[in-house]
């Protein structure tokens, strides 16, 4: 794989989609797709009928074609299901996942990595949230069998996921350590590829795998103790979309209500190139000058996530990008970095939409439940045994299952309200109205690139568009 100068973002959920990675990688730059609930995303474009007939597609080169066949049989609808009633429930990933539920994280992440890589020579990583265990181990198995050739894991310590990689190509057993809320005993997660193709399975060619991490201490502590090989390293700062690292040492706010991050939080790129990996920067970088302000501080180059997010290849729902293009062209987007809306515990931020849930009276119409389950945690029952509850459910449903109500307290339901982004939003029945999940924008800080590429009288541009400004190209060349 090539050295890319441009690293376009995993953005979760759906929002890197396979068409966006496929866009940038065929302009020779690294294109990811999101990993993230990626089992749900199949699941529903299969039940809205899979327009275009991609995921079809894609399943017919799965190595398995019953796999392959399950799969689609359990959930393809032709012509797409009726928008008023809703999506069919799929099993929640847990600390033990059926055959079935395997076979369909296998298989989703295969179609959306073969997808993104179709039709050019381009590299495709895939990016997933270390804290979001469950489907880790047969995700990562199908990003393989479409041959990723890099696997980007943030939000939190990934130290076991390289030696995960090199078992996974040799077809071994693996096992990943489990985080469990008042464990007395270690917990873990295990998969033996083997069960799923016990006949002579396809080649496996072991990613590149690149950490995210936003402390120069993290970066050494992966570097000297991952239980494998790490081939470079993304640096994100707080100003990032999605979720950010926490502030280190006592949290402190601002009037805002923001967490403050202070220069214990600043991240030394020489401490990093020190390291001896190749290195990208994230978090408001999405300019010609940033990215050569990133090259002169040693970096490869960047990883940009906003200005992909809203350019017409990413998953986003149309009429959302235009609103936000249109509010940024206006100057007038308010990004919050809000410390408690996600059940993850991590700061995450939200861009203010109307209709949206970062509006007080849309949160609070908003039946509180946990259907999706992919933010969950595991806790340890009395008898030891795995159970799992989520900061965002009813907080009376959090409560009973030993979560402290305080911790409840202005989560959002990320699961939901991202689905909705991507209008596969679940449909809701009662009091004889039919209801869509509302959803909720997330966006990095820095949404300038938007002015330099939109106008109001062409709120559209492409990932093509962006890849040009990035490098100091003329953008109208490519439109
Ligand atoms: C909509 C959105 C969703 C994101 N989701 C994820 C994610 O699922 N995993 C991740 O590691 N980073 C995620 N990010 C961060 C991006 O991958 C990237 O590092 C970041 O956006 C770079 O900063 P920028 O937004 O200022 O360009 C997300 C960013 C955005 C804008």
């Amino acid at each position: 794989m090539n050295v890319p100068s441009i690293i376009q973002g995993g953005m979760g959920l759906g929002i890197s989609s396979w068409r966006l990675a496929r866009a940038v990688a065929s302009q020779g730059q690294l294109g990811v797709v999101s990993g993230t609930a990626i089992d749900l995303i199949l699941s529903r474009r299969l039940q809205a009928g899979d327009p275009g007939g991609h995921v079809r597609r894609a399943l017919e080169a799965f190595p398995d074609p019953e796999i392959a066949d399950r799969v689609r049989e359990r959930y393809w609808i032709d012509g797409g299901k009726d928008p008023a009633v809703p999506y069919a429930a799929k099993p929640m990933v847990g600390e033990a996942p059926d055959r079935g539920l395997e076979e369909l994280l296998v298989v989703a992440n295969f179609v959306e990595v073969w997808l993104a890589k179709e039709g050019h020579r381009g590299s495709v990583g895939i990016n997933y949230l270390h804290k979001i265990q469950a489907p880790m181990l047969p995700s990562l198995l199908g990003a393989m069998l479409a041959g990723v050739d890099v696997v980007l894991v943030g939000a939190g310590i990934p130290l076991e996921i390289a030696g995960i990689l090199d078992r996974l190509a040799a077809w071994e057993p693996v096992e990943f350590g489990l985080h469990v809320s008042g464990a007395s005993r270690e917990h873990k997660l295990r998969f033996d590829p083997r069960a799923l193709f016990p006949g002579d399975p396809p080649e496996l060619v072991r990613p590149a795998f690149f950490p995210i991490v936003a402390s120069v201490t993290l970066a050494t502590m992966l570097v000297k103790k991952s239980r494998g090989r790490i081939d470079g390293l993304v640096v994100e700062d707080p100003t990032a979309g999605g979720h950010n690292a926490p502030p280190r040492g006592a949290l402190k706010m601002d009037d805002a209500g923001e967490p403050v991050y202070g220069s214990r939080d600043e991240v030394d790129p020489s401490a990093i190139a020190a390291l001896g990996l190749p290195f990208w920067l994230a978090g408001s970088k999405a300019s010609a000058e940033g990215l050569r302000q990133a090259r002169e501080v040693g970096a490869s180059g960047v990883q940009v996530g906003t200005l992909f997010a809203f350019c017409e290849e990413s998953g986003l729902r149309a009429d959302l990008k235009r609103e936000v293009v249109e509010a940024a062209l206006r100057g007038e987007e308010r990004v919050f970095r809000d410390p408690v809306a996600s059940p993850t515990g991590f700061p995450f931020q939200v861009l203010s939409l109307p209709g949206t849930l970062s509006e007080a009276e849309v949160y609070d119409e908003r039946h509180r439940r946990c259907d999706l389950g992919y933010l969950r945690e595991a806790y340890e029952r009395d008898d030891g045994s795995v159970a799992w509850r989520c900061p965002a459910e009813a907080p009376e449903d959090f409560a009973r299952r030993g979560g402290c109500e305080e911790d409840a307290e202005g989560r959002k339901c990320l699961c939901n309200s991202l689905m909705a982004n991507l209008g596969l939003g679940q449909v809701r029945k009662g009091d004889g109205e039919v209801r869509v999940e509302p959803p909720l924008l997330t966006c990095g800080k820095d949404l300038s690139g938007i002015r330099a590429l939109a106008s109001p009288g062409n709120p559209h541009y492409t990932a093509a568009e962006v890849l040009a400004f990035l490098l100091g190209e003329d953008p109208a060349r490519v439109a």
